[in-house]
């Protein structure tokens, strides 16, 4: 494997206050960087001080934005083992979406040894409180200064630290969403079922708009505006009184960590959980019906978040009285106390440092 070198700092920054720390708003003392270039491979692997990148301005990401990301959390045990949740299913999907965008995926012991390093070295950043994690990003980006139209030589690897807090203001209470029926997240053969930046620029207009009217987030659909596909930056669940349902991977929805986990968790239980097409109608029938219980997105970064309200064309629908309901509970509870080692790892998915 490639050899990581280490270049540790000699000013490390004071910690943030865990009880405000926010979501992505602090970053650790170190990050790791790795480069790969066609006919060379991979070289500089190394734990660095955090700091500002050198790139070509003509470098491929700013002009076409070759640029993906993963987002996967660390957690300090209440017996102060550091866990991650989960690595491979993120490098997984991190190699998956560098074939779509035709950047180089490091090989898979750069990606797991770079990131045991890193968080080594920034141990300390791993916060302790209530619903806190050290939350990683590792992202590849083309680097390569060239502006014909081809996919970048050169991948540039790196990962980020942040000790994060809640990733709504409103932490696990319930929001208010709006379903956008002008604007599209992804499409057939584009780019939704990965990670790419490029998913995230296109999601911002409508974010903003949903927040002037007073919704935190909005409901995804597909291109005939019908199928759901996510909430917000999250997949998204709905409980029925006979069925849980989220909407079936189909090439636009990105297949989420915690949304996995969370099919595994319910599948252990033998609760009816199925991945199906949903539509905006169907959900509204059977709001107007009182057949739907509860709905909530699922993320990394959030774990769970309950839609309390849903707004589809004039209408604003209220969702389990706009209270935290029993099974989004039940399972944001389950899946924060297996992170944290307070309850069994019973599926396996904690992987030490
Ligand atoms: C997540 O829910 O983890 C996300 O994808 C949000 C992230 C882009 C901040």
């Amino acid at each position: 494997m490639t050899t990581i070198t280490k270049n540790l700092t000699n000013t490390p920054k004071a910690l943030p206050p865990s009880d405000q720390l926010g979501f992505g708003q602090h970053f650790s003392d170190h990050m790791f960087v790795a480069k790969y270039t066609e006919g060379k491979g991979w070289s500089e692997a190394s734990v660095v001080p955090y700091g500002p990148l050198s790139l070509d301005p003509g470098a491929s990401v700013f002009h076409y934005g070759q640029a993906l990301f993963e987002g996967m959390k660390a957690f300090r045990k209440e017996s102060g083992e550091v866990v991650f949740f989960r690595p491979e299913f993120n490098y997984h999907r991190l190699a998956e979406g560098a074939a779509r965008l035709c950047l180089e995926a490091p090989p898979m012991d750069l990606f797991m040894e770079g990131l045991h390093q890193v968080v080594a070295a920034d141990e300390r950043w791993i916060p302790k409180g209530p619903n806190t994690s050290l939350y990683i990003r590792p992202t590849l980006i083309g680097s390569e200064p060239f502006l014909g139209v081809r996919p970048s030589r050169e991948t540039l690897f790196f990962i980020l630290l942040s000790p994060v807090g809640s990733y709504y203001s409103e932490g696990t209470k319930p929001i208010k969403i709006w379903t956008e029926e002008k604007y599209l997240r992804a499409a057939p053969g584009g780019l939704g079922a990965v990670k790419a930046g490029a998913n995230y620029a296109s999601s911002l207009k409508a974010a903003l708009e949903a927040k002037k009217k007073g919704y935190a987030q909005v409901l995804w659909l597909d291109v005939e505006h019908q199928g759901i596909e996510e909430v917000g930056t999250m997949n998204v669940f709905f409980v029925f009184d006979n069925e849980i349902v989220t909407p079936a991977l189909n090439g636009s929805i990105l297949s989420g960590g915690t949304r996995d986990a969370i099919l595994q968790l319910l599948r252990s239980k033998n609760l009816p959980v199925v991945e199906r097409r949903i539509t905006i109608t169907e959900v509204v029938d059977r709001l107007a019906k009182g057949e739907l219980k509860e709905a909530f997105g699922t993320g990394t970064a959030a774990v769970i978040s309950p839609v309390g309200v849903l707004h589809y064309q004039g209408k604003d629908w209220t969702i389990n009285n706009n209270e935290n309901g029993p099974l989004s509970t039940q399972l944001y509870n389950e899946i924060t106390a297996i992170q944290r080692g307070a309850q069994a790892d019973t599926l396996n998915w904690l992987v030490p440092l």
